[in-house]
């Protein structure tokens, strides 16, 4: 599916000894004691890391963590990370205060075949973000071969993840043919019907996502802040629940679209409304045709999560991206965990993109019960609105 070179085209002859620079996106929670709270990103990185060790080459991996924008920042140094992985690989894993220059050569230069070194946070220099050529040579020095792993980042024109492949032959890592194949099957050849539960704050943020998916869907469910735009567009009263004037419209637009295609859009029939946006504040399900002039929707109600149910039962493929509600105060976050939970019981290919939704499964202790959870949130996000990736643009085609 995945027309770039990959590392399973790599052999043990290729690999031997070679110096191996991977780009991987180690930007993984921490909590308020910098105490990583989800792994899931560099678990996610293992199979390429072991596959390069296993076949003799010297891992040398690069990654950003945060956004430092161009300034050393030590809240932002990559060593809790490469103390995870050295508990999750065992052998050797070393750390290396920089990225570039005279420290990360000697360090590279004492590897042994199927050593690991992690570089420091590429974006501690403003020339990574920038994606400027001097600095994607200089992170190319000493190295034979690039690997690109970091979905979550693929999505970022940036030195470390697209400008190194000028300098360096590039292929994808598995985690990046996992991430596409799961991806593009869904939405390319998907078992049907094909659902998309589409959620989220706005309208805005979403539109590309919207459109895309449409004419790819056979359901589309809308949830979250941006269904407002859409009631608010069927001409209905939302009261105070947020809505983008400007993006009704294109609300209409679409919504008319799926007529003409024989597609389905399903949006809320009740909602969870409140006079105060506060956890505690007191709450009622109304309709979500005739919101209270003084009330603002903050979840989806009970009679939406049993319609949206229904719809997963004879699901043949599930992709859900953003929340249904205001998932982040818990009081308005039981509409996307019915959703999580629905999914978890559904039979139907369930593909759930990063950030929000990830998060979500992850709370809800459903993780292995998906087919699969994207690394990527931005990156997943990308990838549904049909647009390319330039770190995966910038390997090596077969
Ligand atoms: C992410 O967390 O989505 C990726 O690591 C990309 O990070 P960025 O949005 O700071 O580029």
């Amino acid at each position: 599916m995945l027309n770039k070179k990959s590392i399973s085209d790599l052999s043990r002859a290729d690999l031997d000894g070679k110096v191996v620079f991977v780009r991987v996106d180690f930007n993984v929670p921490v909590d308020a004691n910098g105490v990583i709270t989800d792994d899931a990103r560099i678990t996610a990185a293992v199979p390429t890391i072991n596959y390069l060790r296993e076949n003799g080459a010297r891992v040398v991996l690069a990654s950003h963590y945060g956004r430092p924008k161009g300034q050393v920042v030590e809240s932002m140094r990559l060593n809790v990370v490469a103390d995870r992985l050295r508990e999750l690989i065992g052998g050797r894993v070393e750390k290396v205060d920089d990225c570039v220059g005279n420290s990360v050569r000697s360090a590279v230069n004492s590897l042994k075949p199927g050593d690991v070194l992690v570089l420091e946070n590429v974006r501690f220099y403003k020339e990574e973000e920038q994606n400027d050529p001097g600095f994607a040579r200089q992170l190319s020095n000493g190295m034979d071969l690039f690997v690109l792993d970091a979905f979550g980042t693929a999505h970022r024109a940036h030195a470390s993840t697209a400008g190194i492949a000028q300098f360096l032959p590039a292929y994808a890592g598995f985690l990046i043919e996992k991430e596409l194949n799961f991806l593009d099957k869904a939405i390319q050849t998907p078992q049907r019907p094909l659902v998309a539960i589409i959620g989220g704050a706005k309208i805005s943020s979403k539109i590309d996502v919207l459109k895309h998916m449409l004419a790819k869907v056979d359901v589309m469910v809308i949830g979250g802040g941006m269904a407002f735009t859409f009631l608010k567009a069927q001409g209905y009263e939302i009261g105070k629940s947020i809505c983008e004037n400007d993006k009704i419209e294109e609300a209409k637009a679409i919504m008319a679209e799926a007529k003409a295609t024989g597609k389905t859009i399903i949006l809320p029939v009740d909602s969870v409304v409140v006079e105060k946006f506060d956890n505690d504040a007191p709450s009622q399900i109304v309709s979500s045709h005739e919101i209270p002039v003084d009330k603002e929707g903050v979840d989806v109600g009970p009679k939406t999560v049993e319609i949206i149910k229904d719809v997963l039962k004879t699901a043949g493929t599930v992709m859900w991206n953003g929340p249904l509600g205001v998932f982040e105060l818990p009081n308005f976050a039981k509409g996307t965990f019915a959703i999580a939970e629905a999914l978890a019981a559904s039979n139907a290919i369930t593909i759930i993109g990063g950030g929000d939704s990830a998060a979500a499964i992850k709370q809800a202790n459903l993780s292995d019960k998906m087919t699969h959870i994207s690394t990527g949130g931005g990156a997943s996000l990308e990838f549904l609105e049909g647009k390319t990736l330039p770190g995966i643009a910038a390997l090596e085609n077969k």
